[in-house]
Order: structure tokens, then C-alpha cells, then sequence
């Protein structure tokens, strides 16, 4: 069974995910606006559900045609094999959105492929009614400028979703978008790792799972492993191979804030990832924030002034924060901030920036990799 896989990701991100693509070694990577596509049998989804890190789901595109019209859109989706993968207990909801396209209405679309899907399938399997009370095979449709995409999502949950994260701080981020941070910063567990504003953990965590090269995926559930259509194998086959590829090694890997309460969520988000043992806690000002080490890299995510504080607040604690780093000459800084006037509070402009979305916010990666000269702070 060869399959077109199709993994949606944060706009900004779409180079990212088709280079874990290209190291998972599956054919035709090719990124587009928001999607980036691959080739590959049952093995290379469980594999791709398993370790993807910064895309959000993997999906299996069943068929991409145009439509402007109703009709073009039944008969387009009425075409396509839905029974390769569907069966006949099947549940199969509809969800999608169209953009810039005339089939404009969601509802329409939804309700037009739902018995687009449902005749292709009655006329398989000879019946009249579905049940749908057998596993979720989730159809995701877009439309884009009349351009019809039609997929069925294996990862049920969004890869994200890594399952360390039931307790919530204020304004986490999302784990896809903290990995990417930790990729740009190219840290792969050697040398210090600091998260001087760290909140719940999200990007120690992140840090310490790719230190480790653990699967994010590794304890979670995914959907298509419900799927009569796979054979169950390719799973445990998936996480056998994941578990024996794990390093273990000593890293240097902190988070910190100042508020005692995120400290308290990090370090039990960190428990259940696993990974507890390799990153340090403490409840510390960002201020005062000096150098353990010579050499180290900072990857952060301090408050916009969009939610958290008021934006003045939050420039006077860029000040604060360029002021002490002026005393870590040798560290390298990775800083997401939506806020436009960052570089000229922090008091050095960013040697690399780079557009990256947290969730709707848009925001830049403000990057500083050449080493400066010390000042006394
Ligand atoms: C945007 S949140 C970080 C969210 C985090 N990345 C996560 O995934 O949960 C910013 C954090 O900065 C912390 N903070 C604010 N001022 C601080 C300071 N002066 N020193 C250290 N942490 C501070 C807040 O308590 C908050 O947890």
C-alpha cells in the first residue's frame, strides 16, 4: 500500500518539517504554504506519527482535484477509493475549511462530501446505513483557490499533543513550535541549554527530548492504530525501533521563572515526559540571570506584552534581560517575541531573525549567535 502523506505545520516551519521528513528517509518531500508532502507505505505513518516533532498531524491524501461547483466536488470525492482505508463500521466525520475558493460555505462542503463519502461506500459495501460506531477515520478537506484536497487524519489528537502537558500555565507554547526553537538553536544536547523564562517547561522539555533523540510520539495514541486497514505491527515494529535508537547521556539542560507556581507545573510536566532527571528547575529572576559556563545557549520565551504584561512592562524587562546578558558574552540567545520593539529595548540587534507563529500571533525568532565583546552590567 503506498500513500501520499500530507503533514499540515505553523506557517514557518514548513523547511523544518520537510527536513524531518528527508532524516525519516521518505521520498518526495516537497513543502508548500502551511503543508509539507511525502510518499510512503503503513510503515512511514506510524514512523512519521511517531516522530515528527514540529508537524502538528499526518494525514493521508486520498485525492486532490478542482472545483468550483458542487457537483465537481461529489463527484470529485465520490471518485476516490475511501474503502482502501474505511470500513464498513467505519466512523467518518467531515471537517476542513475553504479559503479563497468559490465554494465559499464550510457547511456546504462538509455536507456534500459527507454523502459524497457515504455513496462511494454503499455502493463497496452493499449497504444502505452506516453504523459509524467502529474507529474514527477523520476526513480533512481544503479547498485553496478551487483546488480540492481530501485526506483522512491518522494522529486523531494534534502531534503537539505529546501528552506531558495536561496542567496549563499562562500563555505555554505549543510543543511543535518550542522543538522548531530548539532545532533553529541547533542544540542537540551538547554545551549548557538555559530557559531563563521557562513556564510550564515546554522548551527544556523539548530540549531534553531531543538530547535523548527520543520519539516524541513515543507513549501516545494515535488514531490509524485503530484502523483495521494497518496492520497493528507497524506500530509496536515503529516504537521498538524508536526505544533502541535513545541516547542516554549527562546534559546541562535549566529552565527557570520567577514564578514559583510554573516551576511547580514544569517540574511535573518534565515527570511525565520522562525526562525529569535531565533538566534543573528553579524559581529564578530572569534578571539576574549570569553565566555558569563560558559558552551555553538560550532558548526562551519571555511575556509580549500582548497578554501576560502591559507592553511597557514588558519592554522594561527586555532592558533588564539585554543588561544582564551583557555579562554572558559567550552565550548564544534564541528569543520569541511578538513585541516590534524587542531589538532596540534588548539593546543589540539580532544577527538572524526569523517569522514564526505562535499560534495566531505573529512573532520573530530574534537571533544572536556571534559572539560579543563583555561589558561589566
Ligand atoms: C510566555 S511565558 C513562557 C511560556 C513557556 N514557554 C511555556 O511553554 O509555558 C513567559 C514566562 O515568563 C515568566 N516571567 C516574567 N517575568 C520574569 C522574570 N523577570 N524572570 C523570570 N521569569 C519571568 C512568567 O512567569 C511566564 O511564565
Amino acid at each position: 500500500m503506498g500513500f501520499t502523506l500530507c503533514v499540515p505545520c505553523l506557517f514557518g516551519l514548513e523547511g523544518l518539517v520537510a527536513d524531518e521528513l528527508r532524516r525519516l528517509a521518505l521520498p518526495d518531500v516537497a513543502a508548500e504554504n502551511g503543508r509539507v508532502y511525502c510518499t510512503g507505505g503503513p510503515e512511514a505513518v506510524a514512523r512519521a506519527n511517531l516522530w515528527l516533532r514540529m508537524g502538528e498531524r499526518v494525514l493521508l491524501e486520498l485525492g486532490r482535484f478542482p472545483a468550483d461547483s458542487f457537483d465537481a466536488l461529489f463527484e470529485g470525492a465520490r471518485a476516490l477509493p475511501w474503502e482502501s482505508l474505511i470500513p464498513a463500521d467505519g466512523a467518518f466525520p467531515v471537517t476542513g475549511y475553504s479559503l479563497n475558493s468559490r465554494l465559499a460555505s464550510v457547511p456546504d462542503c462538509q455536507r456534500i462530501l459527507k454523502k459524497a463519502v457515504a455513496e462511494r461506500l454503499k455502493s463497496r459495501y452493499g449497504l444502505q446505513w452506516f453504523p459509524e460506531n467502529g474507529a474514527q477515520h477523520q476526513i480533512r478537506f481544503s479547498i485553496l483557490k478551487d483546488q480540492v484536497s481530501l485526506c483522512l487524519d491518522t494522529s486523531g489528537e494534534g502531534l503537539h499533543k505529546r501528552g506531558y502537558r495536561p496542567a496549563h500555565s499562562a500563555a505555554p507554547l505549543r510543543e511543535t513550535l518550542a522543538a522548531a526553537m530548539v532545532e533553529l538553536a541547533r542544540y542537540r544536547g551538547k554545551g549548557d541549554f538555559r530557559d531563563p523564562f521557562c513556564g510550564s517547561g515546554t522548551i527544556p522539555i523539548e530540549a531534553a527530548l531531543i538530547a535523548k533523540n527520543r520519539a516524541p510520539g513515543l507513549n501516545r495514541h494515535f488514531a490509524a492504530m485503530d484502523w483495521p486497514a494497518l496492520e497493528p505491527r507497524i506500530w509496536t515494529e515503529a516504537r521498538e525501533a524508536a526505544r533502541a535508537r535513545e541516547f542516554s547521556g549527562d546534559y546541562s539542560i535549566g529552565g527557570s521563572d520567577l514564578d514559583p507556581k510554573a516551576i511547580t507545573i514544569a517540574r511535573a510536566n518534565a515527570q511525565r515526559a520522562g525526562v525529569a532527571q535531565l533538566i534543573r528547575f528553579e524559581t529564578a529572576d530572569a534578571l539576574s540571570f549570569s553565566r555558569s559556563t563560558d559558552r551555553g545557549v538560550i532558548v526562551t520565551n519571555p511575556p509580549y506584552g500582548e497578554r501576560l504584561l502591559e507592553k511597557q512592562e514588558a519592554e522594561e524587562l527586555y532592558r533588564g534581560f539585554g543588561r544582564a546578558l551583557q555579562r554572558c558574552p559567550g552565550w548564544q540567545l534564541y528569543l520569541l517575541s511578538s513585541h516590534t520593539e524587542f531589538e532596540r529595548c534588548f539593546g543589540r540587534q539580532a544577527d538572524k531573525k526569523r517569522k514564526l507563529y505562535n499560534g495566531m500571533i505573529k512573532c520573530d525568532l530574534f537571533m544572536y549567535f556571534k559572539k560579543q565583546t563583555e561589558k561589566e552590567g
